[in-house]
C-alpha cells in the first residue's frame, strides 16, 4: 500500500552495453533487471552503435518488467532517476530519453545520476553498509578509481589509472589469450584451476596512487609469442596457469594501491565496486588483506557489482532526500568528472 510519504523511485541505466531498471521504495531496491547484449562478443568488444540500438529495443520491456517485479504502477512512481554519465553518448541518449519523456508525462522529478558514484552507492543498498569515510576501489571495464567518499555522493578521486582499467586489462589479455569479450569472467574461472605463481609478468611502478596496466599487457604479448614460436599449442596447454598468473598480476596492482590509500588516510573501512569487484581473485585476497590490515571490508552482492539500475536509484535516492533534483534540460555527458 502507498502512503502519501512513500518515496517510489525508477532508475534507468543505459551507460554502456546493459539496459538497466531497478524500482526502489524508501530506499529499498524491490526489483533490479537487466538486458545484457551478447552480439558485442563477436567484435571483441563494445561497439558503440550496436550497443545503443539494443538500448532502444530492451529499454521498454526491460522498465515494464522492473514495475511488474516489484508490484509498482508506474503511476505511483513519484521520482525517476537515470544515469546522465559517464558513459558512451548514443547509449546515455537512449536511457536519458526515455527518462525525461516519463518524467515529463508524470510530471515528477528527475534525477541525474553520475555512473561511477552510483557503482560505489551501490554499498547503500543491503547490509552491512559502510561507514563514513570510506575508501572504495571502483574497478570496472572503463575506470579503475581509489575513491575516498565522505557522504552520500560526495567523493574525491584519490587515484586513477593512466592508461587502461582493470577490467580492460582482464579483457584485453583475455583477447591475446584467445578468449571472447568479455574476457574478464572467463579469466576467473579458469585461474580458479590454475598455478597464480606459475608466470611472472610485469608489474608498473607509478609514484602515489595512481595505476597502470599498459606494461602489463606488453608483458603478456611478448611472452606469449615467444613461447608460441617455441610450442604452437603453448596457450591451449597452459590456459589455467596463463590466467591465473594474469589475475595474480592485476589483483597484486591494484591491492598495493589500496594498502598504500589506507595507510595515507589512515582509514579501515574498505569497499570495492565495480564489475571487476566481482572477481574471486580480487575478493579472495582483499579478504586476505583485511584480515592483516584490520579493515572493515564492503563487497557488494554480485547483482550490484557489474552495470545495474539498483545502484542508480540507490544514488537518485539520496540525491532526492536531500533536496538534489536535476532538469530535464541537463545534457548527457560522455565525460563527467567525480568533483562536479
Ligand atoms: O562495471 P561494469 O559492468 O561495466 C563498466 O562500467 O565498465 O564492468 C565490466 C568489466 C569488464 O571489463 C569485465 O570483463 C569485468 O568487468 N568483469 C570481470 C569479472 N566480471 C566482470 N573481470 C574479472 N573477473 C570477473 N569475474
Ligand atoms: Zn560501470
Amino acid at each position: 500500500m502507498q502512503t502519501k510519504a512513500d518515496i517510489y523511485i525508477l532508475a534507468i541505466e543505459s551507460s554502456c552495453d546493459d539496459t538497466s531498471a531497478a524500482v526502489c521504495k524508501n530506499g529499498i531496491v524491490l526489483s533490479n533487471i537487466s538486458a545484457d547484449q551478447k552480439i558485442h562478443a563477436e567484435y571483441g568488444g563494445v561497439v558503440p552503435e550496436l550497443a545503443s540500438r539494443a538500448h532502444t529495443a530492451n529499454i521498454v520491456p526491460v522498465v515494464d518488467t522492473a514495475l511488474k517485479r516489484a508490484g509498482v504502477d508506474v503511476k505511483d512512481i513519484n521520482v525517476i532517476a537515470y544515469t546522465r554519465g559517464p558513459g558512451l553518448l548514443g547509449s546515455l541518449l537512449v536511457g536519458a530519453g526515455f527518462a525525461k519523456g516519463l518524467a515529463q508525462a508524470l510530471n515528477i522529478p528527475l534525477i541525474d545520476v553520475h555512473h561511477m558514484k552510483a557503482h560505489v552507492m551501490a554499498h547503500f543498498i543491503s547490509d552491512p553498509k559502510p561507514q563514513f569515510p570510506f575508501l572504495c576501489l571502483t574497478v570496472s571495464g572503463g575506470h579503475t578509481q581509489i575513491v575516498k567518499v565522505t557522504d552520500y555522493n560526495v567523493m574525491e578521486v584519490l587515484g586513477t589509472t593512466i592508461d587502461d582499467a582493470a577490467g580492460e586489462a582482464f579483457d584485453k589479455t583475455a583477447k591475446m589469450l584467445g578468449l571472447p569479450y568479455p574476457g574478464g569472467p572467463l579469466i576467473d574461472r579458469y585461474a580458479s584451476e590454475g598455478n597464480p605463481l606459475a608466470f611472472k609478468f610485469n608489474e608498473p611502478n607509478i609514484q602515489g596512487l595512481d595505476f597502470s596496466f599498459s606494461g602489463l599487457k606488453t608483458s603478456v604479448l611478448y611472452f606469449l609469442k615467444e613461447k608460441i614460436s617455441d610450442n604452437p599449442r603453448f596457450i591451449e596447454e597452459n590456459i589455467n596457469d596463463l590466467c591465473a598468473s594474469v589475475q595474480y598480476t592485476i589483483v597484486k596492482i591494484l591491492l598495493k594501491k589500496l594498502k598504500k590509500a589506507a595507510h595515507e588516510t589512515g582509514i579501515n573501512e574498505i569497499a570495492i565496486a565495480g564489475g571487476v569487484s566481482a572477481n574471486h581473485g580480487l575478493r579472495n585476497a582483499l579478504s586476505e588483506m583485511a584480515k592483516k590490515e584490520k579493515w572493515n571490508v564492503y563487497i557488494p552482492e554480485f547483482q550490484y557489482c557489474t552495470d545495474n539500475a539498483g545502484m542508480i536509484a540507490i544514488s537518485g535516492y539520496y540525491k532526492y532526500i536531500q533536496g538534489d533534483l536535476g532538469s530535464l534540460h541537463l545534457p548527457t555527458v560522455a565525460r563527467w568528472a567525480m568533483g562536479d
